[in-house]
């Protein structure tokens, strides 16, 4: 059922001030079962869950003013500086927001992002900055009595996703559900959803330590790779194991089972690349050192006995997740097995975080 906030619009630039600032910072995530291939309007063809990383996170300032000519315009700097590429894809969006959001076309925004974490550095950092913008567009609809705030992340979500299919999930924290699966009824395609389980001891305090291979742009986007999904010959066998994989990571969670956990984890991560290989044309992303750490990750697991688990985003670069408690010996594992197959021994230590946090909202 189309939900009804997409269609009334209550918020008119009459109840906005005449310029005012709005920021919000929002994190990255990381999926655990894999969104790779889409339909329609930025829709999933499977179900997608990710944690949402705490410090790797996007700062988003937007400075909003009225103006009666503008047609909805905008402004866009990353980190001080202007960026035409992120200009052109952040005003292509911005314009996609007008229908739900009719006001934009009488406001000039000035918009300055940054991130916490390196560019390329394997943390999708549209996801984080995609969500933090839907955000701020989402709050200058509160200026608005009449706006029912219960809606409001949900809103957000819908909007990240016609930004950036992964930042749907970011608006959430601890772990998001993105597209429509049967073990979760509120589920949509539409809008990422909260995972509202109480978590297990393990996956409560979960950590994640991202490995550096390479830093540099990916030869090949993920977008150009959704679009490969479409004539793929095993997409179909794809969206059926993504299902299946769904069901019993949820199952995983709910009965704390680590070991469950970790093959379905992995099992995601090598398919996501599976099909990239077997793409037509097939290519690949990984790197001899990509290899190099999945295979010292399962040799320190068999030999340690300790819950430590790799996935992989479209790229290079090692996510290792591992709960809390053991992270003493992987720290020391990944000190010294790890860190000699990086570029310049870099690792990012994250984990997981309580979602966006809205950190200005004042007409000035
Ligand atoms: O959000 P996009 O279009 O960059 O696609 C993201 C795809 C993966 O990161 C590989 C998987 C995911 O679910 O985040």
């Amino acid at each position: 059922m189309t939900k009804h906030y997409l269609h009334t619009p209550k918020t008119t630039v009459s109840h906005l001030p005449e310029k005012g600032k709005i920021s919000w910072e929002s994190p990255s995530n990381i999926a655990l079962i894999k969104y790779w291939g889409k339909k329609g309007l930025q829709l999933p063809r499977n179900a997608s869950l990710s944690i949402t990383l705490k410090d790797s996170v996007s700062l988003v300032e937007m400075d909003f003013k009225k103006s009666l000519q503008a047609g909805g315009s905008l402004d866009f700097f990353f980190e001080g500086k202007e960026n035409r590429p992120f200009q052109e894809r952040t005003n292509k969006y911005l314009k996609q927001l007008i229908p739900y959001f009719p006001f934009l076309k009488q406001l000039h925004l000035t918009v300055n992002s940054r991130n916490s974490f390196p560019h390329s550095a394997g943390i999708a950092s549209s996801a984080s900055s995609m969500s933090a913008f839907a955000l701020c567009i989402g709050s200058l609809e509160t200026f608005s009595p009449s706006v029912v705030s219960g809606d409001f992340l949900q809103k957000a979500s819908y909007m990240a996703r016609l930004g950036s299919g992964s930042a749907t999930r970011s608006v959430y924290g601890n772990m998001a559900a993105w597209g429509q699966h049967p073990m979760l009824n509120d589920s949509s395609d539409l809008y990422a959803i909260p995972l509202n389980n109480t978590l297990a001891s393990d996956f409560l305090n979960i950590r994640d330590a991202v490995v550096i291979v390479n830093s540099k742009p990916k030869p090949v986007s993920s977008s150009h790779g959704h679009t490969l999904m479409e004539n793929h010959p095993l997409a179909e066998n794809r969206i059926q194991q993504a299902g299946a994989n769904f069901s019993k990571l949820l199952d995983a969670i709910n009965n704390n089972d680590w070991p469950q956990f970790s093959r379905i984890v992995e099992n995601e991560a090598l398919s996501l690349h599976a099909m990239m290989l077997s793409s037509i044309p097939g290519f690949t992303l990984l790197q001899q050192e990509t290899l190099d750490i999945i295979e010292a990750v399962q040799k320190f697991r068999e030999t340690e006995n300790i819950p430590l688990t790799f996935t992989l985003d479209a790229g290079p670069n090692v996510h290792l997740l591992y709960p809390q408690t053991y992270k003493d010996n992987i720290h020391a594992f990944i000190h010294n097995q790890i860190k000699p197959l990086t570029e310049n021994g870099h690792i990012i230590y994250d984990r997981m975080g309580n979602g966006p946090v809205l950190k200005e909202m004042s007409p000035v």
